[in-house]
């Protein structure tokens, strides 16, 4: 089927939701597990920045391939929910959410709020247009562990990184369980595992990032 037709369609939109998602998740996962070498400590982290940006070219080819992710997911996220809103243009008096959960029914939300954390993110560490001063090391590199634990100990960068979080939280919550739906991987009995399945993933991913603003801000682990 030519891809004018599939991504016309909304089963073809919704399978590229589901594919550009999978990459995404990829890179939460990746990032996760990179910025956990923040416990190892200044040298941890600062190793693994460094050996992100010798990557040169390859890292501009992920970065493109996940900004093409990000945008294609964020459109069609926003095309398939004012389609089926506008399917349904008065609703329902009374509402009844069979099997429907809280962080289904603001999936367009929770993304919205996600891609604003993204750009404020972007600002904050990687252009550093915001947050504390920044230290240099020798060879001109920035020191990526006294960026990280010196926004982390102002309440409101800590606030802010672990609101989203949660937010994350909500969104992978429901977005993995959604996936398994489109490929058609539901029926009755798998359906609730998947449910337990897809909230147990995001609450390990959520978890682990939380552990890092709450546990600088409270001075605990990282000094
Ligand atoms: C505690 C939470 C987090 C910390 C400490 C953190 C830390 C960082 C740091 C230090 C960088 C800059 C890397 C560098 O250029 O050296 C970065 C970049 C980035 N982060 Fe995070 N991050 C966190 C959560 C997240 C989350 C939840 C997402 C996505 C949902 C995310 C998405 C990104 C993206 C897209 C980049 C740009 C990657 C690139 O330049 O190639 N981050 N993060």
């Amino acid at each position: 089927m030519p891809l004018k037709h599939v991504i016309r369609s909304a089963v073809g939109r919704k399978l590229f939701m589901a594919a550009t998602g999978i990459i995404l998740f990829g890179f939460v996962v990746a990032h996760l597990l990179g910025n956990l070498s923040i416990y190892l400590g200044p040298e941890g982290i600062n190793a693994y920045a460094r050996q992100l940006h010798q990557l040169g070219p390859i890292l501009w080819i992920f970065r493109l391939g996940l900004i093409g992710a990000a945008a294609l997911h964020v459109l069609f996220g926003i095309t398939l929910t004012l389609e089926s809103r506008r399917a349904r243009p008065v609703a329902y008096i009374r509402k009844k959410h069979l099997r429907s959960t809280l962080a289904g029914r603001t999936m367009i939300y929770s993304g919205l709020i996600l891609a604003t954390f993204i750009v404020f993110h972007l600002l904050h560490f990687t252009f550093r247009a915001i947050g504390p001063q920044i230290e240099m090391l020798d060879g001109g590199v920035v020191n990526v562990y006294r960026m990280i634990v010196d926004s982390f100990r102002q309440v409101g960068y800590a606030l802010a990184y672990v609101v989203a979080m949660v937010v994350l939280f909500f969104h992978i919550s429901h977005g993995f369980a959604s996936l398994f739906q489109t490929m058609g991987m539901n029926n009755e009995v798998t359906l609730p595992w998947m449910g337990r399945m897809s909230r147990i993933i995001a609450v390990i991913l959520a978890a682990g990032y939380v552990s890092i603003p709450a546990l600088i801000f409270l001075g605990l682990v990282i000094k």
